[in-house]
């Protein structure tokens, strides 16, 4: 009689870190005197001064019209790889959250996954616009501690500048275009520690781009349309409370927190939340005044500048954070 085969089952793996970061910035930087130049041609009114105070921003990068989300999602990910020690045979998972993909489909993480030369592993795309990166963080937190994949590579792309009104000076001062990437490993020791996610589709008409494709035809309108008070209002509230649920969950306490990463859109949202959660302002990483709000990809932009910067250590716990249309929001508390 045979003797029954053994099977030898591999143990999920308890926890998710970061193995490495990276980020790509299109070359053409456009400062706010250039865009105010750009946009009194046209009659219509901005300075640097307006930006500056009320929002913190000083440049933004804008791509050229040869340049696509999964461009500087492959570069981004290229310097996160390179980051980790690993090569693109290494993935087994490709999480990419954008706004601004390359097509209606396929996803732009399939097109990621083709310029990066990796074959068969799962890859999509994740719509949650400016809360992207944390939604996908925690995805692939979860698709690894399922057993799903061991190396997920989780991006933020964007190229906004496609979908701005440059007749708006409510919102086209406002956004950038980049992009961001880390590489997230099966770990025995904790990095990820907790996660938060939130929606509120009662407020899908304050930040949205209320357009679509039908018949070969644009239905409806393509360019961003944005209630900036609104949104102030809501973001304000939301952030802490999510940093409080996320910290809870570890059972950490604000003063473990060694850096706070939340989105970049507005320097006085952030520096609002880092009061909250009564954080001086030195532990508070901005990359605004020189990016822009690049949506999904500002946390990771952020991160990856502090990483290469020196700012942010292996062993240092970070909150990063997310607010974005539909209404959504969110985050996630690690250790580097
Ligand atoms: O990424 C998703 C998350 N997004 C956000 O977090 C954005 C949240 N909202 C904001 O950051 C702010 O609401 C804005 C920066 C968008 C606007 O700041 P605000 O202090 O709320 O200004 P406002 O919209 O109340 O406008 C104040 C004034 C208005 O003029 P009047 O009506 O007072 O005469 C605007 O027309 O500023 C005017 N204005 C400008 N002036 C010069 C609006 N945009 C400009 C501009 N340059 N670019």
């Amino acid at each position: 009689m045979k003797p029954s085969p053994t099977t030898v089952s591999t143990p999920l793996p308890k926890h998710t870190r970061i193995a490495g970061t990276g980020s790509l910035l299109p070359a053409r930087r456009v400062t706010n005197a250039d865009l105010a130049a750009e946009l009194a041609a046209k009659g219509i009114e901005t300075s640097d001064d307006w930006i500056v105070e009320r929002t913190g921003i000083r440049a933004r990068h804008f791509a050229d019209a040869g340049t696509t989300a999964s461009d500087l999602a492959v570069g981004a990910a290229r310097h996160a790889i390179e980051a980790a020690g690993l090569t693109p045979g290494d993935i087994d998972l490709i999480v990419l959250a954008t706004s601004t993909p390359d097509m209606v489909f396929p996803s732009t993480a399939c097109i990621v996954q083709q310029k990066l030369g990796i074959v068969g592993c799962p890859a999509f795309d994740l719509q949650a616009v400016c809360s992207g990166f944390v939604y996908a963080l925690t995805v692939a937190d979860s698709l690894i501690r399922t057993g799903t994949a061991r190396r997920a590579l989780v991006i933020g792309a964007e190229v906004f500048s496609r979908i701005l009104d440059f007749n708006d000076r409510g919102t086209c001062v406002l956004f950038g275009d980049g992009a961001g990437a880390v590489v997230l490993e099966a770990s025995d020791t904790p990095g990820l520690l907790a996660t938060d996610l939130h929606a509120d589709g009662r407020h899908v008409g304050i930040l949205c781009v209320p357009g679509t494709v039908s018949g070969g035809q644009v239905l409806g309108d393509p360019l961003l349309k944005m209630d900036g008070q609104a949104v102030f209002r809501l973001a304000v509230g939301v952030l802490e409370q999510s940093a409080r649920a996320a910290l809870a969950k570890a059972g950490r306490v604000d003063a473990d927190i060694d850096w706070l990463i939340p989105h970049q859109a507005n320097l006085r949202i952030m520096q609002g939340t880092a009061k909250k959660l009564k954080l001086p302002l030195d532990k508070l990483i901005v990359t605004v005044d020189e990016h822009g709000n690049t949506s999904a990809a500002s946390i990771p932009l952020a991160l990856d500048h502090a990483v290469r910067s020196g700012r942010v250590q292996r062993g240092d716990t970070l909150m990063l954070e997310g607010v974005g249309g539909g209404f959504t929001w969110g985050a996630v508390l690690l250790d580097y």
